[in-house]
């Protein structure tokens, strides 16, 4: 990782085309407005590797541009060194966070590994962040609620961590 970076911050899903790129392009824009880019360094990459070098899922670029927020990077398989490179690694759902937590097992990995909607600030949420692949627009709709409340939460957390 960077060493610019005082906190990295690595999104995990399964395709690493819908829900995580979409996570990295919500923080990475409410890290811009919060003057905080240049000292938080935020990716995101998949569990699987069906579609790796693939650009975000059109539904995903389609409903963060209607937002003003442009998504960033290619879909890349997580890997070894990300456990021991990137401080806070978030999981959009708890099989993302079992298959993080048993790639990190053993590999001397210091990072925290949490689910993501552990910031979420709604009460009663749900732990994952649902799987909009096989569905329409709406289900795009709804998880960039989600990931948008979530992000700015997450800034905050950032924010008091960075001592800003
Ligand atoms: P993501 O969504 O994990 O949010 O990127 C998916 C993308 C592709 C597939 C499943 C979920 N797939 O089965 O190909």
């Amino acid at each position: 990782m960077a060493t610019k970076c005082e906190i990295s911050v690595l999104f995990v899903c399964l395709g690493n085309i819908c829900r995580s790129p979409l996570a990295g392009g919500v923080l990475a824009h409410r890290l811009r407005e919060a003057g905080l880019s240049h000292r938080v360094c935020v990716d995101s990459a998949g569990t699987g590797a069906w579609h790796v070098g693939q650009r975000p899922d059109a539904r995903a670029a389609t409903v963060a541009r209607q937002n003003g927020i442009e998504l960033f990077g290619h879909a890349r398989r997580v890997r070894a060194e990300d456990l021991l490179g990137f401080e806070l690694i978030l999981a959009m759902d708890r099989s993302n966070l079992k298959d993080l937590t048993d790639l990190a097992s053993g590999s001397g990995s210091r990072a925290v590994i949490k689910l993501f909607r552990e910031f979420d600030p709604e009460p009663n949420r749900d732990p994952d962040v649902p799987d909009p692949y096989y569905g329409g627009p709406a289900g795009f709709e709804h998880v960039f609620e989600i990931v948008d409340r979530t992000c700015r939460a997450l800034v905050d957390h950032l924010r008091r961590d960075l001592g800003a």
